[in-house]
Parts: C-alpha cells; structure tokens; sequence
C-alpha cells in the first residue's frame, strides 16, 4: 500500500482528480447559483496539486538516489499560508488589486523556477526546451511588473490616469522585439549565458511600459489579460519541469482569463487594442463644466419611499457606488420591506457593473438576495416598459442612453440597460460627477428622473426607515 502511495500511478490519479476539479471549478463559478462549489473544488484541486507534488519530489528523489529534505519546502508553505490569509481577507473593492498581486507572486514564482532551470540545465538544454523556457521567463517576467503597477494603479499608490508619450507603442513593441530576439540567439546558443539576465530585465521593463498607458480604471481587463499572460507563463514551466498537472492548469488559466477579457471588453464595447493602447478613463475636462448648467429633479427618502409604495413593479439596477458604500445589506432590506408589500422586485445586473467580473452579484449573494431575482441586461431590457419605477443605486455607464444615441460619445455601441423606458427612474448617487467613463448621463436631465442625492447605504437605509413608518 505505502508503495503504491509513492508510486507515479498514484501521483498520476491525484493529478487528473485535481485537473477535473480545475475544469468543474470553472464551470461551477460561472452561475452564482453554484459559485461556492466551484470555489471549494477549485480548492479542493489545489491542495491536491499540491500534495501530488510533494509526493512527486519524494519519487523523483529515491529515482536519483537521493535523501530528500521537505524543510524548505515547509518553511516556504509556510510563508506562502502567511501572505495568503491576510491576502484572502480583503474588502470585497479591494479584491481586484488583491487578484493583480496574486498575479504578481504567481508569475514571480514561474520566472524564478524558470531562472533556476536555466542555470541548471545551460549548455545541455534542447532548442525546443530552450524556446518553452525562454516563453516562460519572458511572459512571467512582464506579468510580474505589470501585475505590481496595475496593483500600485488599482490602490492609488500610483497615478491613475494614462501616463503616455509620442512613440509609445513603438517602444514597446521594440523592447518586445529585443527580448524576443534574445531568446532567438539563446535557443541556437545556450551557452550565451550573459544574455540570459539581459532578457529578463527587458521583460520586467517591458511590463512596466505596457500597463503605464493605460488608466487606472481600465484595470480590472488588463489583469485579466495579464492572469492570462500568468497562466500561459505557467504552462510553459509545465513542460519545462516535464508537469502534466502545471500544463493543464496553466492552460486552463490562461484560456480562462483571455475569455474573460474578451467578455469584459465586449461588455464595453470596446476592442482590446483600444483598452490596451487607448489609454482610457480620463475623465473629459469639459464633462464637469456641462453638467452644473442643467436642471435635475432631485427628491427626498420620504418622497422616494411613496414612489416606491405605490408601484407594482420596481427594478433595482445597482452599480459601482452600491460597491463604494457597502450598501448591499441594506438594498436586500429594501427588497424584503417592498417584497412585503408584494411589489414585485428584480435586481438588473449589467456584465460590467462596477469594477469586476460578477461584482454586483458577489455583493448582492453576501447578502443573501434570491438569485432567481438577480436579472441579466438580456433578459431585463424587455421589462423596462412595463416597469414603474427603475431604482438606480450608485450606477451611471451602464444606464447612460447616450450609449445608444450620441455618436460622439466614448462608450457609443456598449450595451446598456434601457432603464430610461420605465414610467420614474429614480438615481442614488453623491453628486453628479460622472462615473468611470468619465461623461455626463442624459438620463439626469430626463422629465421622468429623479436624482436621489446622497450616499447609496445611507440614503437606502432612509427609504427602509420610511418604508416601515409608513407600514406602521
Ligand atoms: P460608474 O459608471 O463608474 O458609476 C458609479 C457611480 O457611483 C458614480 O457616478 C458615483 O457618483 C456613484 N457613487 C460612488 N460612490 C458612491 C456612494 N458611496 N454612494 C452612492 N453613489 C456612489 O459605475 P457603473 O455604472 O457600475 O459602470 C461600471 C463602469 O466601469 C463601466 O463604464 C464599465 O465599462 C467600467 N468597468 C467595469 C469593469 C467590470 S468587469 N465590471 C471593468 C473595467 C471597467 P457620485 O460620485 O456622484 O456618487
């Protein structure tokens, strides 16, 4: 028995249970319904990753004849349980520069194993093994430092806003260029040595350049991009270490995090050239100016809370500032207290609402919200005109009409929520500052709207307070 615990086919079994688990992680994770299962096979797969390699060592080591020593190896599991915890407790805004540094440690980690291997191996290593090395440091390398800067971007610790020059894309491009070419030289030459650190640091530099252009909101796709970049880095370190397990996962990561991208900036309505070169997320200067001029209607939580009595059907369509204020908890009071009254209540979630994939339905799962209520834009933008009153709490792009009208403007063509065809829009907001695209929304200044001034989870709470007030 405890020869075949040690044996390659048990390690083998592990291996493909946890691949399994990896797949059905991914499928699980894609409905909230089964989000949690998903998370916990996907954990579950991990450990397992884990252990089968810890096995692994052990047999490659009695192959080599050799006494293998797990201390290291402990005290680095060790570390690495340390970071993580502190890491997995993050506020819920905070999770998307939380998930770059994860990038950050995991690519790190690759160019590292990537390093060793080729001090290990240079001058004996084969010219495909050379190549699939040199992809591995090369893409973990630029994901290192991108990861940091869209971490440092996403935190403010460094400048939001698109820091560009004339030439830019050229530049980096060269730099590209150069690294790859010394991968070229180093695959006919492994014995060029001196070159090796040389293409590293280039990398390194490389992921610095190619996240500076890009402004701090559009973030959230370009770490997607670089999870993808991660995965593909991991992969190739899968058959540098000859590790069945590393190929499957790191394809897997990659494959996912590039459909992720795509989904993101489809959501958009924008191309990836455009998040990557476009250097988006400035606000328009002239934006601010146009705004003040404008009247609005704006209402109190008493007014709001007799609108909101007296409909039959309310649409809640939440958004970033929902995230911002933490209001979640008091939007499912909201829901309960109308719900009471049987007034049918559905939640409209836009695929980029907030600031990261399946944001919104995360915040509204917290707390506790039926998920048969949480209403994708396909299947709610029929609803709209039989609606009476759409409840807008701390969103703005994702309802702006302009989306479908104005030409000029920067998100013309993205997918938006028809909110503006119910009978009284009524919107939670601070001020009326835009939102991440940096514009102005027509549908403030609509004879239907009423802007509802205030912080989402305070101003939510008052509507409750109203609301049972009145009841009693
Ligand atoms: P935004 O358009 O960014 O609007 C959020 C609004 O929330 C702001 O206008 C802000 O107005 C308000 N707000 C902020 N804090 C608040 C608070 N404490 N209480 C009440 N309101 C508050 O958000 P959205 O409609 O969710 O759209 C998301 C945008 O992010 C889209 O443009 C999308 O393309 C982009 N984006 C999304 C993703 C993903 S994957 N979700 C990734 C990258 C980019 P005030 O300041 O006046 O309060």
């Amino acid at each position: 028995m405890i020869e075949f615990l040690g044996s390659q086919n048990f390690i083998g079994i592990i291996y493909l249970v946890a691949s399994a688990l990896f797949i059905l992680a991914l499928k699980w994770m894609n409905r909230p319904a089964t989000a949690r299962r998903g998370i916990f096979a996907g954990e579950t797969g991990m450990v397992l990753a884990i252990g089968g390699t810890l096995l692994q060592l052990g047999v490659d080591g009695k192959l080599q004849h050799l006494a293998i020593d797990y201390t290291w190896v402990f005290i680095a599991l060790g570390i690495g349980t340390a970071v993580g915890i502190p890491l997995g407790l993050v506020q819920m805004t905070a999770v998307p520069q939380r998930t770059a540094l994860s990038h950050a440690f995991g690519a790190f980690c690759v160019t590292l194993v990537g390093t060793a291997e080729f001090y290990l191996r240079t001058p004996n290593v084969r010219p495909f093994m050379m190549s699939v090395l040199c992809c591995e440091v090369i893409l973990g390398g630029l994901t290192v430092t991108g990861s940091l800067m869209a971490a440092g971007k996403l935190q403010e610790v460094l400048p939001q806003r698109p820091i560009t020059y004339k030439g830019q894309n050229v530049v980096n491009l060269g730099l590209l260029a150069v690294a790859i070419g010394i991968a070229g030289y180093l695959v006919h030459n492994p014995g060029a040595t001196h070159l090796y650190p040389v293409m590293v640091g280039i990398a390194l530099l490389f992921g610095v350049m190619l996240v500076i252009p890009i402004g701090g909101a559009d973030m959230p796709t370009v770490i997607s991009l670089l999870n993808s970049y991660a995965g593909l880095s991991a992969a190739a370190m899968g058959f540098v270490l000859g590790n069945k397990l590393l190929i499957v996962a790191g394809a897997l990561d990659g494959s996912s995090g590039f459909i992720l991208s795509v989904i993101m900036s489809k959501a958009m309505n924008r191309s990836f050239t455009n998040v990557v070169f476009g250097a988006f997320g400035q606000v328009a200067p002239a934006a601010a100016g146009a705004q003040e001029a404008r009247p609005v209607k704006s209402a109190s939580p008493e007014e709001a809370a007799g609108i909101l009595a007296a409909a039959s059907k309310v649409v809640i369509v939440p958004g970033y500032g929902m995230a911002v204020a933490q209001a979640q908890h008091k939007v499912r009071e909201l829901y309960d207290s109308l719900t009471k009254r049987g007034i049918d209540v559905q939640f409209a979630i836009h695929p980029v609402a907030g600031r990261m994939p399946g944001h919104m339905n995360v915040l509204l799962a917290e707390a506790d919200v039926p998920y048969d209520h949480l209403k994708e834009m396909d299947d709610i933008n029929g609803d709209f005109p039989q609606t009476d009153v759409s409840l807008i709490i701390g969103a703005n792009d994702v309802t702006n009409p302009a989306a479908k009208t104005d030409k000029s403007s920067p998100i013309y063509g993205m997918p938006v929520l028809d909110v503006e065809r119910s009978h009284t829009v009524m919107v939670i907001k601070r001020s009326m500052n835009p939102g991440f695209a940096g514009i102005d929304n027509p549908l403030y200044y609509m004879d239907q709207t009423l802007m509802l001034f205030g912080d989402a989870k305070a101003f939510v709470s008052n509507i409750v307070k109203e609301l049972s007030n009145s009841h009693g």
